[in-house]
């Protein structure tokens, strides 16, 4: 029998804040192909969305529209990878053009040079590069490099901070209270069950923010790299305390560890040359994937030559079928091309536009929270009094609220992340910033009143 996807009835008219969207035959797709696709989705991360998964049929500038007929305004922006919004006309030509021109050479291309050129132009810390196909992926080649030049084994980590699905890092990103352990001695604790708990050995985990703790255990000297995201993004929307970073750095150093920025998140949101340059610390290697090419799978490895070099001298081995794949390179060159400073500061004054008009709406309405974080990425977090500084303040979160507050806005027409995470686009126009805000006043009206 062949799957049931129900044909698209779009409707291209903005709705209401008060019409409410239903998503039946999404529910009825997911169900019937759960029969070939394990849970209906190829991502845990896309498993538990309030009104259940979605299928969609096309994606327009910010908009998705799905399978239910519903356009509905896009705040996952694909996990934050599509910058330039679901549409954008340069980037899907490079592709189509280089298509024309062949798929996957197992070599090298000028497409990729040429990429490699603007990171290293652009992102301070990149003196050289790799690339590979998704941000996990090159967390292990920075591990791999770390481990081989200091002949340690110990990768340190932060609570909250999630650097790939991979049985070696996969820890302490989201620990329930009880896992964690006391704050100032924190326990690893798996985020997956079958996970290789041996890989343990090989790592620790500290509170973020906290230098005296992180200055402690680095001078025990047995740590080949601190990783951490510079401005912790996957839970939570916060900033490096001020000379966090600077710190972390000058701590590394002096204890011959590796520092490794995650920038999969706060690359090319925190702005066009990274969360480094915007808080003016230059790690040794940096992670970049999600937007670094607006949508395809494109990541990359970044840092000091003498380091990189070690892939080609080294003996230290990355490999990659995929790797600088011509079709997704230009992608990324046309993707990059878009980045400009122009656009960042318009798209800017509107995220911070939508940021602070929520915090105002939630606080007419009676709603406890903080809204905190950047212009382009920004968290809105339920029943907090304070915006939270480390993973621990998260705990406090009112996490069955916020889901209610995203199925209220999904029924409005607008997706967000149930996480409290918002990804906002060059092309989240002004008038779209106004519909998303009528349809937030609507939606906190609604479960203010408890319905
Ligand atoms: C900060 C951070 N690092 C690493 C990853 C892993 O990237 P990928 O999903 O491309 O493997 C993610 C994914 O969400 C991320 O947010």
């Amino acid at each position: 029998m062949s799957p049931v996807i129900a044909k698209p009835m779009h409707q291209e008219s903005a709705k209401g804040p008060e019409a409410r969207c239903s998503f039946e035959r999404s529910a009825a797709a997911i169900a019937e192909n759960s029969r070939y696709v394990a849970g209906g989705v190829n991502s845990a991360f896309r498993i538990g969305m309030a009104g259940g998964p979605l299928v969609f049929s096309h994606g327009e500038g910010p908009y998705l529209f799905d399978i239910d007929g519903n356009r509905l305004i896009d705040y996952y922006c694909g996990m934050g990878a599509m910058v330039l919004g679901h549409t954008p006309h340069s980037v899907q030509q490079a592709v189509k053009d280089q298509v024309d021109k062949g798929i996957l050479y197992a070599g090298q291309s000028e497409v990729e040079f040429e990429a490699a050129r603007i990171l290293c132009q652009y992102i301070p810390s990149a003196q050289r590069i790799r690339f590979g196909s998704s941000g996990s992926e090159v967390a292990q080649a920075a591990f791999r490099l770390a481990r081989a030049t200091t002949g340690n084994r110990i990768i340190l980590k932060f609570e909250g901070h999630y650097h790939g699905w991979f049985d070696n890092i996969l820890w302490s990103t989201a620990p329930a209270k009880d896992a964690a352990g006391p704050a100032e001695a924190p326990s690893l604790a798996p985020g997956s069950k079958g996970q290789d708990t041996s890989d343990a050995a090989g790592l620790d985990v500290l509170g973020w923010n906290d230098l005296p703790a992180l200055e402690a255990r680095l001078a025990r000297g047995d740590i080949a790299a601190v990783i951490m995201e510079p401005a912790m993004c996957n839970q939570g929307a916060i900033a490096p305390a001020p000379g966090y970073l600077e710190g972390a750095l000058a701590a590394c150093r002096r204890n011959g560890t590796i520092l490794i920025f995650d920038e999969v998140i706060t690359g090319f949101r925190l702005g066009r040359s990274g969360a480094q340059a915007r808080f003016g610390v230059t790690p040794d290697l940096s992670i970049f994937a999600k937007a670094i090419a607006n949508g395809f799978p494109v990541a990359a490895l970044v840092g000091r030559g003498d380091l990189m070099d070690m892939f080609a001298t080294g003996g230290v081995l990355h490999g990659g079928t995929f790797n600088s794949q011509p079709v997704t390179m230009a992608a990324m060159v046309a993707a990059q091309n878009e980045l400009t400073a122009q656009q960042y500061e318009s798209a800017s004054r509107r995220g911070v536009r939508l940021r602070d008009g929520i915090a105002t709406i939630l606080q007419e309405s009676g709603i406890k929270a903080q809204v905190t974080g950047f212009e382009l990425m920004f968290h809105v977090g339920f029943g907090l009094d304070a915006p939270a500084r480390s993973y621990r303040d998260l705990l406090k979160l009112d996490k069955v609220l916020y889901v209610k507050f995203a199925h209220a806005l999904l029924k409005r027409g607008v997706r967000i992340l149930e996480r409290g995470a918002w990804f906002v686009s060059f092309v989240h126009d002004d008038a779209v910033i106004d519909a998303t805000l009528e349809a937030v006043r609507s939606a906190a009206q609604e479960i203010a009143a408890g319905k």
